[in-house]
C-alpha cells in the first residue's frame, strides 16, 4: 500500500511536468539597487531580475511587477505600493520604482513575472524586498559623540592615540517585533550588542569626503536584543583622523587628521514592540566612554592591543562602568549628508591557513601564508601576562629569507599584542588596520609555533564574483589568478593603487585603465556607484577630476593629470556600458560636462594639446605613460587622445540618456580632436611624430631625461584603441605597432597608459599573433616574466623581483600588488575568449574568439552579465575546433566562428543553416558570422 501511494505520488509529480514541456520564462536573481534585499535611501530604487529558460532564442515581451507593503498584498489588483500592470518591453534591469512615495524605514516587497516571445506568461518570481533608510535629516535623533584622546598619542614618528570605547545600557519596554541599528562614525567603528559583534562588515562606514557626506550602515538586530541590553562600540581614527597616503613621507604640512581630530560615533537603535509601541536610543551625552586595550589603531601604521587593559564584560549588561566618563557631544557640520552606504562593504572574504613557519635569527619566526593579499590576521597564542607579540608584514622575502619591508616606505604596518595570560590561550584579530602581505614576522614567541599561530584573513569589498577564466596553459592561468587576487586586494572600499605602502589611495589613472578588466571578474556596479560619488565629490575648483579620490591633499602640489583625471568620464562610461547605468550618468552629467569644458578651454580652442601644454602642473605634463620602458610618449599626445576618447564616450552616454543635441556636439568634438591629432602628431604617411625640442631637456617631466618620441607602442596602441584613425590609418598604425614590438625584440615597452590598449590594438589591426607572443613571453618586460619570478599578484613594475638577483628597483616604489598592468584582463576575456560588449548591459554582444598558437589549446571563460551568464569556450581537438557559446535569455549575440564556410561547421551535430534561433550572416575575414538568440550552442569546426 505504502509502495503504491509512493508510485502514484511520483506519477502525479511527473505528469504535469510532461505536459508543461514549454517552460515559460522564470524571473530569478531579483535585486534592488544592484543588491539582494538591501536597505536603500534611493527614493526610486532601481529593480532588476534575470530570466531563465530551457528554450533557445527566448526573450521577454512583457513584464509585470508588483510592489506591496506586505507579502500578503503582493498580487495584481491588491499591491498597495505599485501595480502598473503588464508592461510591454524587453527591459529587465535599471527599472526605476514608480509607485507611491516611500517613507523612511518602509519595507517594500516585490515580485515579477515575464511573458516570453510567444506571449506565454511565466510564473511569479520568489518574493524580494527592500527597506528604506532614514530619508529626512530629522529622522536622526542621535548626536555625534566622542572622547578626545588625541593628546595620549605617544611616539616620535607616529602619533597614535588609543581608540575610545563607548557603551549604553538599555531596558526594553516589551516584546520586540523589529529592531534596527542605524550607525556611522567619523573614523571607523566596531559595534556590539550584548557582547556580540553586529554585522560582518569592516572598515565601516567607508571612506568619503567626510565634509560632504558620510555613509551609515543599517542592521537588523531584532534577534540580538534582550530585556536589558548593552549597545557598545569602539571607534578608531581610520581615514577620518588617521594617517593618509604619503603625507608623512613627503613631510606634508598635514600628516594626519585630514578631516578632523577626534573620531566620532553616531548610532540610533530603533525598536518596534509587538504591541505597537516604539522606542529609540541614540548616541548622546548619557553614553559612557573610556579607553583601554586598543592602545593604537591606524590603517597604515597598525594596531597595538594590550589585553591586560581589557574591561571584562564591558559590552554586556550589568557592567558597573566605574571610572568611565560621559561621552562628549559634538556639533554636526551642516554641509554633511548622511546616506545609506551604496557600495559593497569590506568583509573577510577568505581565511588562509599558514603554509610554513620558518625560524629566523633573534627568536623571530616568519609565517608564510602562501598568497599575497590585503587584510589582516588571526593570532592564536598562549603565554604569560605581559608577554608581547610583535607582528611585521611583508609581501616578499629577501633571497636570504628575511622580511622585505622597504617597499612599505613610511607605513609602519606593525601590530602588537600584549597577552593577558589566559591559560586557555588567547585569540586576537586587529580591528582597525589592514596590510598588504604574504609573510608575517612574529617576534616574542617563547617556542616554535604551529601553523595555527597565524591565520590570514583576506579582506576586500565584497563584490559578487562574476567571471572565471581557465585555459590549459599554466602561465596564463597563473596570470589570471594574479589579476583576480590583485583586484581583491585593491577593491577595498575604494579602488586603491596598492594595499601595502603608505599610499592606498583611490588613484584615478589606475582605476580608469583597469575598470573594464575588473568588470569581467566581479560585479562592480555597487562598488563603483559608491566611488563615482567620491570622485565627483572630489572634482576640483578648476573642474578637473583629481589624481586620487577621495582627495585629501596628501601633498601640497597634488592636483590633476591627463590620463588620470579622465577617470571621471571613463569609469562612468563603463558603468553605463556594462550595467546600463543611466541614472549615474544623468546624476553626474553636469560634472562631466564641466570637465569637458575644461579640456576645450585648456586646448585654447585648438582641440588638441600641442607639446608642453601642461607645463603648469606637477609633475609637468602629468604622469604620462607612467612606468613605461624606454623613450617616453609625449604626455600631450596622450592627453589629446584621451580628449578624443572622452568626447566619444560623452557622445555615446548622451545618446543613451536622450540628450541628442549633446550627443551631436560631443561627436563633433571627437571628430575635431581626431582631425587635429592627425594634423599635428602624424606625418603625411601616418607615422606618429612629436616636436621633442618643445620639452627642452625634459626637466620637470616624469623620466623627461629619457627624451620624447611620438613613434612609440603606447602612442599607436592608444590611437587605435581610441578610434581616432580611419581604416587605412588604423592599418598603418597597426603595422607600425607590430613593427615596434618586433624591433624591440618581441617585447613591450608600455607603461600604465600604454599597456591597456596594447593587445586590443594589435588584435584589432590583425596582429593577434603578436598579441599572443607578448602574452606568452617570459622575458623582461612581460606578464610572464613576473610569473616565472614567482608572482602570485600583479606587480607595479615588470621586474619588481628577479629570482636569484633580488629587488631591481628602488624599494619605495615597488609594490607587489598593483593592478594597473593587470589591465590585460580586458584582452583575455575580450579577445582570447572573445566576449565583447555591444549594447549597454550586454543586451547584445559579440563572441569572437582569437584562437591561440600552439601554446594554448583550450580556453573557457564565463561572465555573469546583468542579463545573465555568458560563456565562451574553445578547444582544439586534432584537426577540429570545438566552440561552446552560452547566450543569456533576452540577449542576442553575433558569434564569429573561425571557419572558411558554413559547410565546415556543425552545431550540436547539425548543419549550420538559417533557422529559428540562428541566422548565418556570411563570411568576414577568417570567420563565419552568425546571429544567435539565447541558449547553449556547441559548434564543431572541421
Ligand atoms: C601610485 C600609482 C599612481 C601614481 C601616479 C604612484 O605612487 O602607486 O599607481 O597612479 O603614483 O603616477
Amino acid at each position: 500500500m505504502k509502495k503504491l501511494s509512493f508510485l502514484w505520488l511520483l506519477l502525479l509529480c511527473i505528469i504535469p511536468g510532461l505536459f508543461a514541456r514549454q517552460p515559460a520564462l522564470r524571473a530569478v536573481y531579483l535585486r534592488t539597487e544592484y543588491k539582494i534585499d538591501p536597505v536603500t535611501d534611493a527614493t526610486r530604487p532601481r529593480l532588476s531580475w534575470e530570466l531563465r529558460s530551457e528554450l533557445r532564442n527566448q526573450w521577454q515581451s512583457a513584464y509585470q511587477v508588483v510592489v506591496a507593503s506586505s507579502p500578503a498584498l503582493l498580487a495584481p489588483g491588491k499591491a498597495d505600493l505599485w501595480d502598473p500592470g503588464m508592461v510591454k518591453t524587453t527591459i529587465t534591469n535599471q527599472l526605476e520604482y514608480g509607485g507611491k512615495p516611500l517613507a523612511s524605514r518602509q519595507v517594500c516587497y516585490w515580485k515579477v513575472r515575464s511573458w516570453d516571445k510567444n506571449g506565454v506568461a511565466g510564473p511569479w518570481s520568489p518574493i524580494a524586498r527592500w527597506e528604506m533608510g532614514l530619508l529626512k535629516g530629522s529622522d536622526w535623533q542621535a548626536s555625534w559623540i566622542g572622547n578626545d584622546l588625541d593628546s595620549l598619542g605617544r611616539g616620535k614618528v607616529y602619533h597614535l592615540p588609543p581608540a575610545p570605547y563607548f557603551r549604553k545600557e538599555i531596558t526594553l519596554k516589551g516584546t520586540v517585533k523589529r529592531a534596527r541599528l542605524y550607525i556611522t562614525s567619523l573614523g571607523l567603528y566596531e559595534v556590539r550588542l550584548n557582547g556580540k559583534r553586529v554585522g560582518a562588515d569592516y572598515f565601516t562606514p567607508g571612506w568619503t569626503d567626510y565634509h560632504k557626506r558620510v555613509y551609515y550602515q543599517v542592521y537588523d538586530v531584532t534577534a540580538m536584543l534582550a530585556a536589558v541590553s548593552t549597545l557598545s562600540a569602539i571607534v578608531a581614527d581610520g581615514w577620518y583622523a588617521g594617517y593618509l597616503g604619503y603625507a608623512l613621507l613627503v613631510n606634508n604640512p598635514v600628516k594626519r587628521n585630514f578631516y578632523g581630530r577626534v573620531p566620532l560615533l553616531k548610532a540610533q537603535l530603533e525598536i518596534v514592540y509587538t504591541d505597537g509601541r516604539t522606542s529609540m536610543v541614540g548616541t548622546d551625552g548619557t553614553w559612557k566612554t573610556n579607553y583601554g586595550p586598543v592602545v593604537e589603531a591606524d590603517i597604515l601604521n597598525g594596531e597595538t592591543y594590550n589585553a591586560q587593559l581589557e574591561f571584562p564584560g564591558w559590552d554586556k549588561p550589568g557592567y558597573p562602568a566605574k571610572g568611565w566618563k560621559a561621552a562628549g557631544v559634538y556639533p554636526d557640520l551642516p554641509s554633511r549628508k548622511l546616506e545609506v552606504y551604496p557600495g559593497n562593504p569590506v568583509r573577510i572574504l577568505e581565511a588562509l591557513r599558514a603554509k610554513k613557519v620558518t625560524a629566523r635569527p633573534g627568536g623571530k619566526y616568519i609565517i608564510d601564508l602562501g598568497q599575497n593579499f590585503a587584510g589582516s590576521i588571526r593570532l592564536k597564542v598562549k603565554g604569560r601576562a605581559g608577554d608581547t607579540i610583535s607582528l611585521r608584514y611583508g609581501e616578499v622575502l629577501f633571497p636570504e629569507g628575511g622580511l622585505m619591508t622597504g617597499n612599505l616606505r613610511m607605513a609602519r604596518a606593525m601590530d602588537t599584542y600584549i597577552l593577558k595570560g589566559d591559560p586557555a590561550g588567547e585569540t586576537w584579530v586587529p580591528a582597525f588596520t589592514y596590510h598588504g602581505f604574504q609573510y608575517v614576522e612574529v617576534t616574542g614567541l617563547k617556542r616554535t609555533p604551529g601553523l595555527d599561530v597565524i591565520t590570514g584573513l583576506v579582506m576586500g569589498s565584497d563584490t559578487p564574483v562574476a567571471g572565471s577564466l581557465v585555459t590549459d596553459n599554466a602561465l596564463v592561468n597563473q596570470l589570471y589568478h594574479n589579476i583576480v587576487w590583485t583586484q581583491r586586494s585593491n577593491y577595498f572600499d575604494i579602488p586603491t593603487d596598492c594595499p601595502q605602502r603608505d599610499e592606498r589611495l583611490g588613484w584615478t589613472g589606475d582605476a580608469q585603465v583597469y575598470i573594464q578588466s575588473a568588470t569581467f571578474n566581479n560585479d562592480i556596479a555597487a562598488f563603483y556607484n559608491k566611488w563615482l560619488v567620491d570622485l565627483n565629490d572630489a572634482q576640483r575648483d578648476d573642474n578637473t577630476y583629481p589624481i586620487y579620490a577621495p582627495a585629501p591633499q596628501v601633498r601640497a602640489t597634488d592636483q590633476y593629470s591627463p590620463g588620470w583625471s579622465e577617470a571621471g568620464i571613463i569609469c562612468m562610461y563603463h558603468m553605463y556600458k556594462t550595467y546600463g547605468d543611466t541614472k549615474m550618468v544623468r546624476q553626474f552629467w553636469p560634472n562631466m560636462a564641466k570637465y569637458m569644458q575644461f579640456l576645450e578651454d585648456k586646448s585654447k580652442g585648438r582641440y588638441y594639446f600641442p607639446e608642453a601644454s601642461f607645463e603648469d602642473i606637477s609633475p609637468k605634463g602629468g604622469f604620462g605613460d607612467w612606468l613605461s620602458v624606454g623613450k617616453k610618449t609625449p604626455p600631450d599626445l596622450l592627453a589629446t587622445l584621451y580628449f578624443a576618447q572622452c568626447a566619444a564616450m560623452m557622445a555615446e552616454m548622451a545618446r543613451g540618456t536622450g540628450l541628442d543635441s549633446e550627443a551631436a556636439r560631443y561627436h563633433q568634438v571627437f571628430s575635431l580632436v581626431a582631425a587635429r591629432f592627425k594634423e599635428h602628431y602624424t606625418d603625411p604617411a601616418g607615422r606618429f611624430k612629436t616636436n621633442a625640442a618643445a620639452y627642452g631637456d625634459g626637466n620637470g617631466y616624469v623620466d623627461g631625461a629619457m627624451g620624447f618620441d611620438g613613434h612609440t607602442q603606447t602612442a599607436y596602441a592608444n590611437a587605435i584603441y581610441t578610434g581616432v584613425l580611419d581604416g587605412a590609418g588604423n592599418e598603418y598604425a597597426g603595422n607600425q605597432l607590430a613593427g615596434l614590438v618586433r624591433e624591440n625584440g618581441g617585447k613591450l615597452s608600455t607603461g600604465f597608459l600604454g599597456v591597456k590598449p596594447l593587445l586590443p590594438a594589435l588584435s584589432a589591426t590583425g596582429h593577434s599573433d603578436v598579441a599572443y607572443r607578448l602574452l606568452l613571453s617570459t622575458e623582461y618586460p612581460s606578464w610572464g616574466f613576473e610569473v616565472i619570478n614567482g608572482a602570485n599578484t600583479i606587480w607595479e613594475r615588470w621586474n619588481s623581483y628577479i629570482k636569484g638577483t633580488g629587488f631591481e628597483n628602488n624599494g619605495g616604489m615597488n609594490s607587489f600588488n598593483h593592478y594597473a598592468f593587470g589591465s590585460v584582463n580586458e584582452w583575455l576575456f575580450g579577445n582570447m575568449a572573445g566576449i565583447r560588449l555591444a549594447a549597454p548591459g550586454y543586451r547584445t554582444f559579440v563572441v569572437r574568439p582569437e584562437i591561440a598558437p600552439a601554446e594554448i589549446g583550450k580556453v573557457r571563460a564565463s561572465y555573469h552579465s546583468i542579463n545573465g551568464e555568458i560563456v565562451s569556450a574553445w578547444q582544439k581537438s586534432g584537426n577540429r575546433l570545438l566552440i561552446e557559446v552560452v547566450i543569456p535569455v533576452n540577449t542576442r549575440a553575433t558569434v564569429f566562428i573561425p571557419a572558411p564556410a558554413a559547410e565546415n561547421v556543425t552545431e550540436s551535430g547539425k548543419p549550420v543553416v538559417n533557422n529559428r534561433d540562428m541566422r548565418v550572416s556570411g563570411i568576414q575575414g577568417q570567420y563565419l558570422v552568425l546571429e544567435l538568440g539565447s541558449g547553449k550552442y556547441r559548434f564543431e569546426v572541421r
